[in-house]
């Protein structure tokens, strides 16, 4: 079963200090973060951490998920490569907003090298605090998952 305050975290080098400030941000707005790294700036390979945080809401042991890297790019490639995962790179609280309302996205990737923090953050809040719509958007969302 989905639990419904667990997130998962994960980000390649490039991001690993947006990735932090993240954790800090919706942990005290009563999230339990599962950060799963990395936590070092040594060069890694971001498809295997957008896997990583991929397979754990694709379980249901979190109920959504944030990847970062450079761009949010690649990671959020990987990351949609796991059955069951909607993944969505923002730049802008509305694209955040609307990805959970009409697509019912349940990861949200960063680029650490395109936003800053304070955007970044408040992305986030755009992202967790929006609900899915339903209806025809359901519709449309289960044409994805085929
Ligand atoms: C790493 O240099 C960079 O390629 C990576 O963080 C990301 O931007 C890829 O999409």
């Amino acid at each position: 079963m989905t639990n419904s305050k667990r997130i998962v975290l994960s980000s390649d080098h490039a991001a690993i200090d947006l990735r932090q400030a993240v954790a800090r941000h919706i942990a005290v707005q009563g999230w339990d973060v599962v950060d799963i790294g990395p936590t070092t700036t040594e060069s890694t390979h971001y498809p295997k951490h957008g896997q990583a945080a991929a397979e754990r809401v694709a379980s249901g042991e979190c109920s959504l998920g944030i990847i970062l890297c450079g761009t949010g790019q690649g990671i959020m490639m990987a990351a949609n490569k796991v059955k069951g995962i909607r993944c969505g790179v923002c730049s802008d609280t509305f694209s955040a907003r609307m990805i959970r309302q009409h697509n019912d996205a349940n990861m949200l990737s960063l680029g650490a090298r395109v936003v800053g923090e304070g955007l970044a953050l408040d992305i986030v809040d755009a992202f967790l605090t929006a609900e899915f719509e339903g209806g025809r958007h359901a519709t449309r969302v289960d044409m994805i998952e085929g």
